[in-house]
């Protein structure tokens, strides 16, 4: 038995756009609202205060067949040490046999599908014509969630970017602005000012058991769509009072029930669909009005995005093949 070792090296070298990520994800999210998805809630263990380590599997059935677990970390205090806050390993399974076909690098795949979800989010809810977007947390899944919102928001002309750390943000401007000619970055001082007049705004700021939530509605505009990569640290819940949205109805509602996370967020009958329901078309886009979605990041994700990662490394000849 052998397994295909992709190191973050190898991974990234696929060249993998974000246009084929938001494809993955969204015909994930499309099988799921058809029942075809088997993807229980993440546990975890957490060895440090806000620190996480999550087990999420996955098995995509149908057209896709595709089964796969990812073992992910998030530490907020490596930010400190000049290391990244999200590091893992995602194994992807043969679902016939069971057998582990591949062991790659989950800190791209995390960024690239992070991203990914965020742009079928605003693909499937922003308003027509979005052409300001705010950002608060400029970090690995800012970067990403940016590329993909260019990518579904054609208008997009501004692009109003906040963090804790000025010098964050300054890497954050000179690292993007090549990579999206004709749109303007504005580096703001206040969260308030990257938020404000934005037609479509994204935090990701670390995720925490105590979150200190900042962003509330009376700063955002009436018919805003905020999207949360970073559960409830960021937006106070009247953000979320609105129309609202979450990834994975299940996952969210497991969550809020067992742990610390969405306290005051809605419960299940102020859901007004999940990704599943509006990419598989059971439940209409939402264009108006207050909107709040947020996305934990499910297991779906990954395994679409990995099992495509995998493919074109097999296509390619890259990554090392080792016994198991
Ligand atoms: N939903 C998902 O699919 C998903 C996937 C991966 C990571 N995440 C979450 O996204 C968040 C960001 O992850 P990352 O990998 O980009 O981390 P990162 O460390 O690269 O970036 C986080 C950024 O937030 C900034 N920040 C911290 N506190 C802030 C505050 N109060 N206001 C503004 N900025 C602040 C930091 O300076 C840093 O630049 C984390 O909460 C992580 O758990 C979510």
């Amino acid at each position: 038995m052998e397994v295909l070792w992709l190191s973050r090296g190898d991974v990234a070298s696929l060249g993998v756009t974000m246009v084929e990520a938001m494809a993955e994800v969204e015909r994930g999210f499309r099988l799921k609202g058809q029942g075809k998805v088997e993807m229980p809630a993440k546990i975890g263990v957490h060895t440090r205060p806000d620190c996480f380590l999550h087990a999420m599997p996955c098995f995509v059935s149908g057209e896709v067949d595709v089964s796969g677990l990812k073992w992910v970390g998030g530490y907020p205090p490596n930010q400190a040490k000049g290391l990244p806050y999200i590091t893992g390993i995602y194994c992807l399974n043969d679902c016939e046999t069971g057998f582990p076909l591949s062991v790659m690098d989950a800190s791209w795949l995390t960024a690239l599908r992070t991203g990914a979800a965020t742009g079928v989010c605003a693909r499937h809810l922003a308003a027509p014509g979005a052409e300001v977007a705010g950002m608060v947390g400029l970090g690995v899944q800012a970067r990403t969630s940016l590329l993909a919102l260019r990518e579904a928001l054609p208008n997009l002309r501004r692009v109003q970017v906040y963090d804790l750390f000025p010098s964050q943000t300054g890497r954050f401007v000179a690292d993007q602005e090549p990579l999206l000619p004709g749109v303007e970055l504005v580096p703001c001082l206040e969260a308030e000012a990257a938020v404000r007049e934005a037609d479509v705004t994204v935090t990701c700021v670390p995720i925490v058991t105590d979150p200190k939530r900042f962003i509330p509605a009376a700063w955002l505009k009436p018919d805003a769509l905020a999207i949360s990569v970073d559960y409830d640290a960021a937006y106070c819940e009247d953000v979320m009072a609105g129309l609202f949205v979450c990834d994975d109805r299940e996952q969210y509602l497991w969550t809020q029930e067992h742990g610390v996370y969405f306290r005051g967020y809605p419960g299940a009958e102020g859901i007004y669909g999940d990704m599943g329901d509006l990419c598989a078309g059971k439940t209409p886009p939402a264009r108006e009005g207050r909107r709040g979605a947020v996305l934990m990041g499910i297991a779906l994700d990954d395994a679409l995005v990995g099992s495509l990662l995998y493919r074109r490394a097999r296509e390619r000849g890259v990554g090392k093949t080792l016994e198991l």
